[in-house]
């Protein structure tokens, strides 16, 4: 597979919240201020990255299923929807490429509910807890992935 890599990263319900919402879990960045960060993690690593961002399920299901050949592997924060929605789990799995799923928040110390990610199989890393770091490694799992499968 020829680089660069194309990363598209995914943010899911009330992540357009970020700066706002309990920055005692989310930090103070807001979610444009993250996503400049990890396209600097991107730069630093020579991969490209898109961005997006939904409050609504279906568009985030609609936007997997239309990635198709545009990019190479996805990072994904769905929020909330990482801990109940297989429609999310399935249009991944129908997305078939390779994925790694970050949460800014360490999701297993929390409320219970939070500790099940619907995801987590269908993911080759599954980082939560170190902030922003966490999508650093998550773009590092993901580029030796697609660097694994290109020799
Ligand atoms: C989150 C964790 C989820 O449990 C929560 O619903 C979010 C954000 C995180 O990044 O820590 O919205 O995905």
């Amino acid at each position: 597979m020829p680089g660069p890599f194309r990363i598209e990263v995914m943010h899911g319900v009330n992540l357009d919240m970020l700066g706002k919402r309990e920055p005692e879990h989310y930090g103070t960045l807001t979610l444009d201020e993250l996503e400049r960060q990890i396209e600097g993690f991107a730069d630093e690593m020579s991969m490209q990255t898109r961005f997006f961002r939904t409050n609504f399920e279906g568009e985030y299901v609609e936007h997997l299923h239309n990635l198709g050949e545009l990019v190479d592997a996805v990072v994904l924060n769905p929020g909330a929807w990482t801990h109940y929605s297989w429609a999310i789990h399935d249009a991944l799995a129908t997305a078939a490429l390779p994925a790694a799923e970050v949460h800014l928040s360490n999701v297993k110390a929390r409320e219970p509910w939070r500790a099940l990610s619907v995801i987590e199989d269908l993911c080759v890393s599954s980082i939560a807890g170190k902030g922003i770091e966490g999508y650093r490694l998550a773009l590092e799992r993901l580029r030796d992935e697609l660097d694994g499968r290109s020799t």
